[in-house]
């Protein structure tokens, strides 16, 4: 059997932690020949050329260094103030520096170099994520004709925000050099379709741009899971039963309305406190039989965009606690830090209410593991998104427009006045659905479908889209460990 290597920004154990990735990832490691390669976490004056290996918890892990220069280009400038901001919609909040472009494609130029003299002929490279988009080409170039397939956590872009990004026709033809591209949910197939199908030449000079030839790069939609038995198992552990013991010594009888996300401003987190303002507001009934609390990480807090975010969400949360809370009752709990995933999966099963509204998402695994933490004699309702990819594969939760506070405010209301049956019915529905989407059946998905299916047509039960398009007109063109931060 070939041998596996992952490949992604950060890599498990030390250093930052590698967030839900390496949840999804460690276990095809512990059973399959391989390694994961990726940065060190380690800022340095001279670029490593070669990877340095540690084993980590079983798993045999290569690493290089990165200089602080190109790491400040390569991950907080064009991967995380261009790349991020556009795939989610946000241009208003991109910063568009184009020679970030010249870091970024140093640090995919470092990481195939370092890469290549690790490759055995056969070996399958699975690469993640927005920030390697150009390490397929790069490896290519240097001479490897492994299988490389990719996998986007994040969303892919509408059309137009696509031609925002600089250098986007280039991206788009590095993708064309891997043999598999996966992608969240169908939305994101299509809307790669629909930019590869029209592809229009956006050149200075009027020349004219040759089209990408995606005929060979298999498009598909593989929806990310969690391991919903895992996350049963651990609600129930004695850690989460401390922080759920701890819980209810402070909120009595009041029910838990709760949201885990990293302070993203994709997370949509200033609106889903004003909804739970318009819950109080126009449902006095509720007040002091309900709490909110919402944990929130702090995450790229270099990025000014970030540090935006997190002070307009300080400002909102301040001002419902000025206005509902009384000596003996707060509405809401507000903390930045990061719990480890046992207490979190002890919260998830206590709250009556999961709230996931993110204003886009790739997937949000939080959605899977508060499902999976329900008690199923008395599950919790999960308000969700129908901008996260999860919304494809959740239909029974309540799906709401999270920029439409009025609705989210309803939703909630709904949730906490939902009887028992019916919040049983949503949440076996729901489970059934994470079971099916599990981690395990998609990393397995993933990567029989690169290593097998090199020439396969496509499969009935998925999108898939094989673009025969070289020839296309020229009109045509670019085509946790103890800390973890919450799942993407
Ligand atoms: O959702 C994309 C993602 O890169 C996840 O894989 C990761 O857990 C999360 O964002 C955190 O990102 P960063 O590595 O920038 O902290």
């Amino acid at each position: 059997m070939s041998r596996i290597v992952i490949v992604s920004n950060r890599t498990p154990g030390k250093g930052p932690a590698a967030g839900g990735l390496a949840v999804a990832l460690r276990k095809v490691l512990s059973e399959r020949e391989g390694f994961w390669f990726g940065w060190s976490g380690k800022l340095t004056d001279r670029p490593s050329t070669e990877a340095r290996f540690e084993t980590i918890d079983g798993l045999e892990i290569a690493q290089i260094d990165l200089t602080r220069d190109d790491h400040h280009a390569y991950y907080a400038g064009f991967s995380n103030s261009i790349l991020w901001p556009s795939f989610h919609l946000r241009l208003d909040l991109a910063t568009i520096e184009s020679h970030w472009y010249e870091g970024y494609r140093r640090v995919n130029q470092q990481f195939a170099r370092a890469l290549l003299p690790l490759l055995k002929p056969d070996d399958v490279v699975w690469v993640h994520d927005y920030h390697l988009i150009p390490l397929a080409s790069e490896l290519r170039q240097l001479g490897a004709r492994n299988r490389i397939g990719f996998y986007l956590h994040i969303p892919f872009p509408t059309t137009d925000a696509l031609y925002a990004i600089p250098h986007h026709e280039e991206l788009m033809r590095d993708l064309s050099r891997y043999d598999l591209v996966g992608m969240q949910a169908k939305r994101d197939v299509a809307a790669f379709t629909e930019f590869a199908e029209h592809q229009a030449p956006s050149t200075f000079g009027g020349h004219k741009v040759q089209a990408i030839d995606f005929s060979r790069t298999e498009v598909e939609a593989f929806p990310i899971g969690s391991d919903p038995g895992a996350f049963a198992k651990l609600a129930v552990s004695p850690a989460a039963t401390k922080m759920v013991h701890r819980m209810r010594r402070v909120l009595g009888e009041q029910r838990l309305i709760l949201g885990v996300d990293r302070l993203d401003y994709s997370k949509g987190l200033p609106q889903r406190v004003e909804a739970y303002e318009k819950l109080l507001a126009h449902n006095s009934r509720l007040r002091r039989s309900v709490h909110m609390l919402q944990v929130a990480p702090p995450s790229r807090d270099s990025i000014r965009e970030y540090q935006e975010t997190s002070d307009t969400l300080d400002a909102i949360c301040g001002r419902v606690m000025g206005h509902f809370a009384e000596p003996d009752w707060q509405p809401l709990t507000y903390v930045k830090r990061a719990y480890g995933q046992p207490s979190l999966a002890g919260l998830y099963r206590m709250a009556r209410v999961g709230l996931v509204t993110p204003l886009r998402d790739g997937m949000n695994l939080v959605a899977h593991e508060f499902i999976g933490a329900q008690d199923p004699d008395d599950p919790g309702v999960l308000v969700l998104s129908r901008f996260a990819g999860a919304a494809e594969i959740f239909p029974e939760a309540l799906l709401v427009n999270p920029f439409d506070t009025d609705e989210t405010a309803e939703a909630l209301r709904m949730a906490l006045d939902m009887p028992l049956d019916e919040r049983k019915e949503r949440w076996t529905a729901l489970m059934a659905s994470a079971q099916k989407h599990n981690v395990d059946d998609w990393a397995v998905g993933f990567l029989d479908h690169l290593t097998q299916n090199a020439s396969a047509k496509p499969s009935a039960t998925r999108d898939v889209l094989y673009l025969a398009s070289s020839t296309q007109p020229a009109s045509l063109p670019e085509a946790m460990a103890s800390q973890t931060p919450p799942a993407a």
